[in-house]
């Protein structure tokens, strides 16, 4: 697999790789995708295989223009209401971090939707990722970059170290900006839902469409008991290989030190806090190399935070602890997506910790 830089030479070789049928890694503006072409079925089998995915969890698909929507969603097979909260949505936060479920076109191949009769589908705000995908069919299937269950990658290095050899190429676009991956809102089946919280906050979506339902903490919805709806949110998702315990601030500022742990805060004052109570250990000490004792956002930004959450992640699990514990951010905003994964991180890094939910 190749690194490329990003110019418009290397996006149309990468292009000429998906339409052969091979995959490419690729920025957005949330997390590094493995891509496909969404309708050739022997190029989407090497994602799942790439990955280690169950079949039965579906791919999102990637168009460049708000026009290709039609070319895999049958909007006609939605009410009136949910069509125009559609369009609203579309025209009010994409390109961005929003995944639709809408009713799936016949085309649309049963593997990239687990032969379900919905589909997933994004525009993504990333300028080279919209190159990719209107030099290549227009429809391009993507799961996060990584092993099924692993960390999301948010820079070319972590694709290349976790998924070897699967890609033709990956182009580098530095660090992806929002740093958690799309919220995933199904418009099929009664109220608007959220399956996933994620890059576009409910407060935002809320604001152009009117209340949508949004999952317990630590649960996913689901259609039939014990049957997550959303097929990949899995209790043990995005988790790092270092066990990964999840605290509230009042209990991480109470912990003592241990040289063998790292420790993830939100933010600076919190940090500080820990450290005239716990003492002994300032930042970089106790283990050579890099510092286990990280903060998501010196000034508590939210967005920052988020950003920085996978990258951190990666770094803390390199590090060989024993354990990492991470502070719960404020619940607000892009924090719902936050906790959301360290709760799920938690979850499958030791599942006797695991809380309820699917
Ligand atoms: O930000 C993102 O969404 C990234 C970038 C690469 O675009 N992609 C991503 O894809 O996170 P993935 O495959 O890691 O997550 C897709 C999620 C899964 O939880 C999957 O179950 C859900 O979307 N999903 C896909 N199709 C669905 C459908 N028809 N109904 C319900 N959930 C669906
Ligand atoms: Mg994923």
């Amino acid at each position: 697999m190749r690194i490329l830089p990003l110019s418009e030479e290397n996006i149309r070789l990468a292009a000429e790789a998906l339409r052969a049928g091979h995959l490419v890694a690729f920025p957005t503006e949330t997390v590094y995708g493995l891509g496909a072409d969404a309708f050739n079925v022997s190029a989407l089998a090497k994602v799942f295989a790439a990955k280690g995915r169950p079949r039965f969890d579906p791919l999102i698909i990637h168009i460049a223009r708000p026009r290709d929507l039609e070319q895999v969603a049958d909007l006609s097979a939605l009410d009136r209401e949910s069509r125009e909260k559609t369009r609203a949505l579309g025209l009010g936060l994409w390109p961005g971090p929003l995944t639709l479920i809408l009713p799936k076109r016949p085309e649309v191949p049963d593997l990239a939707t687990s032969g379900l009769p919905s589909v997933a589908v994004r525009l993504p705000d990333h300028p080279a990722a919209q190159r990719l995908i209107l030099l290549s069919t227009g429809a391009v299937a993507a799961p996060s970059a990584n092993p099924f269950g692993y960390l999301s990658p948010t820079r070319a290095e972590h694709v290349r170290d976790q998924l070897g050899e699967a890609a033709a190429f990956i182009l580098d676009g530095g660090r992806t900006r929002v740093g958690v991956e799309s919220t995933v809102l199904d418009l099929c089946s009664g109220p608007p839902r959220i399956l996933r919280p994620g890059g576009s906050s409910r407060e935002r979506i809320e604001g152009i469409i009117g209340p949508v339902e949004f999952p317990a903490q630590g649960t996913a919805p689901s259609a039939a008991p014990g049957r997550p709806l959303s097929p990949g949110q899995l209790k043990g998702h995005y988790a790092p290989r270092t066990a990964l315990s999840l605290h509230s601030r009042e209990e991480i500022i109470d912990l003592a030190d241990n040289p063998l742990e790292g420790f993830l805060f939100f933010d600076g004052p919190s940090r500080e806090t820990w450290f005239q109570r716990a003492g002994q250990f300032r930042e970089g000490q106790g283990l050579p190399g890099e510092s286990r004792i990280r903060t998501l956002s010196e000034g508590g930004n939210m967005t920052e935070a988020a950003a920085n959450l996978f990258d951190l992640l990666h770094r803390l699990d390199r590090l060989g602890l024993c354990r990492i514990r991470a502070e719960k951010v404020p619940e607000t905003g892009l924090g719902a997506a936050v906790n959301d994964r360290l709760r799920r991180a938690a979850a499958g890094s030791n599942p006797e910790q695991a809380g309820p939910g699917a």
